[in-house]
């Protein structure tokens, strides 16, 4: 039966790891895949985790199934973070899944079950939207976003391709910490589209997998707030990867804002019945510890310190390149990149480049030149923008 089936090249993101941990040079930078590090390069476990970790062992008494919307506590939890308790409960439902990914894809199957069109996405996007989006079934049309002269957002063209969606479009908005090129929507922008979905009956559907490291939990939340306030129905995946530091746990949640509470009901039966059809329910760990720690006063103090003390530091090493580059004949070259937010920027390369910084330099940087803001540190800065300079003089 497999014997015609080609094996397939790894995955581009989670490839770059493997062959980053197999380079023996010393010399080398690992800007790929978006996970957090400290300056000595470790992905720590959150001291809020550790907390809610062993209180959960302490109290375990059985690995029962979980309900099919996640762990007790969860989705209420998750709902006040987001929305801060501005919109009504009965309005929207939260179902945990197996990671962002896992809410991507049973939100797009909704889309689907509900006759969509399909999805148009900003481009450029994280290389795994395409993927997971259309393995519902569903068309992906793509539309211009990113301005790679400014390193901002070419909106004009963006909102005129979302002018062009009516009922039966869905828009993926990206929630903040656009991924991958750092350049997020402003306010007054957000305010336009979502006025602009509103008029033209089209589906906002927001990926929020960064929430607390653009401008702070709140700030973040913008575009969710605003769209409970002026949208009747709009979906958001959200990933307590990046920010709660579960990323293995693979903790998620479909948010689900419907016109009314019986259409929320009937929207949340759909996705677990999608859910059901995939993987029944979500892994149990990732859940428990997220809903712990939100309801829990000393644990929500703690994991927000920590959140608040990750987002810094990103935004330190951005102006940390910034500054060094400016020192080793990059001039103003990556200015912009401290306009951006989030793990993520484009770095101005091409991918031919991209190929010669990682086989010359040891220098291993995603697709397109996406780099991970977080793998910066006063250690290896000064390399960095060396073999950047090296690669731009051609
Ligand atoms: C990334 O974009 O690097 C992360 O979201 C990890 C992933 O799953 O691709």
């Amino acid at each position: 039966m497999f014997a015609d089936l080609a094996a397939l090249p790894p995955d581009a993101l989670l490839g770059l790891t493997k062959l980053y941990n197999d380079d023996k040079r010393t010399k080398k930078i690992d800007l790929g895949v978006g996970v957090f590090r400290t300056p000595d390069n470790r992905t720590p476990v959150l001291k809020a985790v550790e907390g809610a970790q062993s209180r959960l062992v302490e109290r375990e008494t059985t690995k029962v199934y979980l309900p099919p919307e996640g762990a007790p506590g969860f989705g209420d939890a998750i709902r006040d973070l987001v929305f801060g308790g501005s919109i009504a409960a009965d309005r929207c439902a939260v179902v945990q899944t197996p990671g962002g990914c896992g809410a991507l894809r049973v939100g797009a199957g909704l889309i689907k079950r509900a006759g969509a069109q399909g999805v148009t996405i900003g481009t450029p996007t994280w290389a795994n939207h395409h993927p997971l989006l259309s393995a519902a079934g569903l068309k992906i049309s793509m539309a211009p976003y990113y301005d790679a002269q400014t390193g901002g957002i070419d909106f004009d063209a963006f909102y005129e391709s979302a002018a062009r969606l009516g009922p039966g479009d869905a828009l993926l908005l990206h929630g903040g910490c656009h991924n991958p090129t750092g350049a997020d929507l402003s306010t007054d922008e957000i305010d336009a589209l979502v006025d602009l979905a509103v008029e033209r009956e089209f589906l906002p559907f927001v990926d929020c997998a960064y929430h607390g490291f653009a401008k702070g939990l709140d700030e973040d939340a913008y575009v969710m707030r605003r769209l409970a306030e002026r949208a009747s129905e709009f979906i958001v995946s959200y990933s307590c990867s990046k920010n709660f530091g579960l990323y293995r746990e693979r903790t998620g949640a479909l948010i689900l804002v419907g016109a009314s509470a019986d259409r929320t009901a009937a929207m949340k039966s759909h996705v677990l019945n999608i859910a059901r059809q995939i993987y029944s329910m979500p892994p149990a760990h990732g859940g428990i510890i997220v809903a712990e720690i939100l309801t829990d006063a000393a644990l929500n103090r703690a994991w927000r310190e920590e959140l608040e003390g990750m987002r810094r530091a990103v935004v330190a090493n951005r102006l940390l390149l910034v500054k060094t580059a400016a020192e080793r004949q990059l001039g103003e070259k990556l200015n912009y990149i401290t306009r951006q937010n989030g793990m993520f920027s484009l770095l101005p390369v091409s991918d031919a480049q991209v190929l010669t910084l990682r086989e010359k330099h040891g220098v291993y940087l995603a697709g397109g030149g996406r780099a991970n803001m977080c793998g910066v540190n006063d250690g290896n800065v000064g390399h960095l923008c060396e073999a950047l300079a090296d690669v731009l003089a051609g």
